[in-house]
Formats: structure tokens, C-alpha cells, sequence
């Protein structure tokens, strides 16, 4: 498989940089919620990124983490921010750990990896290597793209309000297969840009049937402080969120 996606090696310190909202007040406490208890569990953790979850993984107890992301300077970050004795950092693009781990893991996670996938086999690799690492009966659990959002309901000013800009390359309000998306998030200092092409819904079902998961859902995602003016402020984010959960179960 070629060698592919680079683009976080020129953005990784920005990246890092960049806390955004959305990602701590919703998506990392859905995230955290549905991957559950970690003690004594092996975790794979696939797009690691600066290492945030890896590290977090061994503060609950995790046994030991395999964490692995084909970004060079992301690995460099998490080794030099995120490191811990009980977290092995891996250099990779996940297609290359085809018939690598065998059964060896209670969890497998993946905060954005799926919605890399060029290409529906691409994105039936990424899994297989999932179901292969994972033992019988265990979970997958990963933050994704919204890939079933509506794009005709795209709005500027609602997206201007949680600092992101997500527009499809074609211009068009729907999608087809292999069609560009691009995200835009920002704060008043860093601006990242990041491509990646849009599979639909049915492709990601047959890639989970053809690799074998028994079952899988989509997780919607929520706000589940107890301030009710940050509930009020989420409302129109969660209209049409272009981020989403998903578990699958071996
Ligand atoms: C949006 S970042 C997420 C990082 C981290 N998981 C988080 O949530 O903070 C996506 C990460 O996926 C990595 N990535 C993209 N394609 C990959 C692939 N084929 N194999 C391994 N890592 C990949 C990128 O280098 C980047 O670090």
C-alpha cells in the first residue's frame, strides 16, 4: 500500500496546539464514556496522535498501550509530551500491521482514523488489522467524521460560532464516494486544514461485514455537563455535528 497521509507532519505542533472546544467539552467525555473501564486491559491505540489518549489509557489503568500513528513528528510529540513506561510509541501507517497483532489486545481505539481511508479497501485493511489485534468478543470504539451528516444543512454562521469550517471540495450539498471534505479549526492564533475523502455509510457497513465485527453502531455525541448554559450553547453544534462516535464488537 503507498505510503499516505503526511499532512499531520507539517501541522502536528499546531495541532496539539489547538483545544478545541467541541473536542473537550463533547467528544472526548462521549469518547472516554463508551471506551469504559481499562484496568488491567491491553489497549491498541491506532492514530495516536500527540499521545493524549494513550497516556490517559495508562492513568486508568490500562496494562500496557501500543500507540501508533504514521506521522513521524506526531510520534516525536507524544514521546517527548505523553510519554509513560507502560506506552510503546509506533511509527506506522496502520495497513502496514497487517497479520501484526494477533488477538493481543482487549481494546482497540482509533480517534480518527477511519475518515483517512482513501479508498474502500484502504478503509477494509484499517479494520481487518482492527479485528485480527482484538480477542474474541472485545471492542472497537473511534471518533470519526460525521460521514452521515447532511451537508446541505452546512452552515457558515453556525460553524463560524464553534470556530470549524467544513465544506466539501466540490461545492456540491450532497456527497458521492471519494468525494473531497475539508476541515478547517481554528482559534485566534493557529489555523489547521486538513483533506481527507468522504465513504459513505454503506461502505463502512460492508467493510465491518467483510472483516467479520458481529455488531456496530454509531454514537451520537452529547453534552453531559451540568451547566445548562453550555447546554443551551452546544444546541446548534449538535444540529448537524461533523464529528461522531462508533463502537464495533468482535
Ligand atoms: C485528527 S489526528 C487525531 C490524533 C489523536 N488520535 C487525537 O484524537 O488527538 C489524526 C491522526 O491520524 C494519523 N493518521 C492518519 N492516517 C494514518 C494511517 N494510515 N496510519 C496511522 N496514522 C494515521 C495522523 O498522522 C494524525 O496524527
Amino acid at each position: 500500500m503507498n505510503k499516505t497521509n503526511t499532512q499531520y507532519d507539517s501541522i502536528a505542533l499546531q495541532y496539539r496546539g489547538l483545544q478545541m472546544d467541541y473536542i473537550l467539552e463533547l467528544l472526548r467525555p462521549t469518547y472516554v464514556n463508551l471506551i469504559g473501564e481499562l484496568e488491567h486491559k491491553r489497549v491498541l491505540d491506532l492514530a495516536c496522535g500527540d499521545g493524549y489518549y494513550a497516556k490517559l489509557f495508562c492513568e486508568k489503568g490500562a496494562k500496557g498501550v501500543v500507540a501508533v500513528d504514521i506521522s513521524p513528528e506526531m510520534i516525536k510529540l507524544a514521546e517527548d509530551f505523553n510519554g509513560h513506561e507502560s506506552i510503546q510509541y509506533v511509527t506506522s501507517d496502520v495497513a502496514d500491521l497487517l497479520g501484526k497483532y494477533k488477538e493481543e489486545f482487549q481494546v482497540v481505539t482509533a480517534s480518527f482514523l477511519l475518515n483517512y481511508a482513501r479508498s474502500k479497501e484502504e478503509l477494509t485493511c484499517f479494520l481487518k488489522v482492527i479485528y485480527e489485534s482484538l480477542k474474541p468478543g472485545c471492542r472497537f470504539i473511534a471518533c470519526n467524521d460525521n460521514i452521515k451528516d447532511d451537508p446541505s444543512q452546512y452552515n457558515e454562521k453556525i460553524q463560524a460560532k464553534y470556530n470549524y469550517k467544513k465544506t466539501l471540495a466540490s461545492s456540491k450539498t450532497f456527497r458521492s464516494e471519494g468525494d473531497l471534505i475539508t476541515d478547517e479549526f481554528y482559534n485566534d492564533h493557529i489555523r489547521c486544514s486538513i483533506t481527507f475523502p468522504w465513504l459513505s455509510p454503506d461502505t463502512y457497513d460492508e467493510a465491518l461485514k467483510t472483516v467479520g465485527f458481529s455488531s456496530w453502531e454509531w454514537q451520537d455525541l452529547h453534552y453531559n455537563g451540568s451547566d445548562n448554559e453550555r447546554k443551551r450553547y452546544w444546541e446548534d453544534f449538535l444540529l448537524n455535528p461533523p464529528i461522531i462516535c462508533f463502537t464495533a464488537t468482535k
